[in-house]
């Protein structure tokens, strides 16, 4: 999972780390989530090797958002196109559908067709660009927030 996500930390804007993540880091993120209730990681894994990962987060600190989640999904570099991003958000909304969750956001560094594509199939509708609101390798970068209704 560290390998996996440090690609896109390294080498492209879609996450807005910059530093490479250490696996202390990552353990210290993958005890955020459990087997049940409504912040949950689902791994994809063919032949033994990880594959691809999709995570709801907290979406704010504050209690009022309990009932919104952030979403997140990576497949790893060499994996993308093949179907892994749809079979992994297919399972985490259907791991969430019976918790008390009412939104789910997504926020996508622009460009990225296949990310807007995937949300827009799983329901997503673009509500709002934060207009440079990061800066990685010497530029700024643009977010799309896309929302989802959850029941
Ligand atoms: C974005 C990502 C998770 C999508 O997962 P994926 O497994 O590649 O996507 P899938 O093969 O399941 O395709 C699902 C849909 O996404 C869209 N899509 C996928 N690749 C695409 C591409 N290169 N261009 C445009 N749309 C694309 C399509 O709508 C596709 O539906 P279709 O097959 O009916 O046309 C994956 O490409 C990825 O990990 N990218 C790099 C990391 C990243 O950008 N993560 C998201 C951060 S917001």
């Amino acid at each position: 999972l560290t390998a996996l996500y440090n690609h896109y930390v390294l080498h492209t804007p879609v996450t807005f780390d910059i530093g490479a993540t250490s696996l202390e880091e990552r353990a210290e993120w993958l005890s955020h989530y459990a087997d049940s209730g409504p912040h949950r990681l689902l791994v994809a894994v063919e032949d033994g090797a990880v594959v691809g990962y999709a995570s709801t987060s907290p979406f704010g600190r504050k209690p009022a958002y309990a009932t919104s989640v952030e979403t997140s999904i990576y497949c790893r570099d060499d994996q993308r196109g093949r179907g892994i991003g749809t079979l992994l958000y297919s399972a985490l909304f259907a791991a969430v559908e019976d918790e008390d969750l009412h939104r789910a956001y997504s926020g996508i560094t622009l460009p990225n067709d296949a990310s807007i594509g995937l949300h827009r199939r799983f329901g997503f509708t673009a509500i709002g660009v934060y207009r440079e609101a990061g800066r990685k390798f010497d530029r700024y970068w643009d977010v799309l927030w896309m929302e989802k209704a959850l029941r």
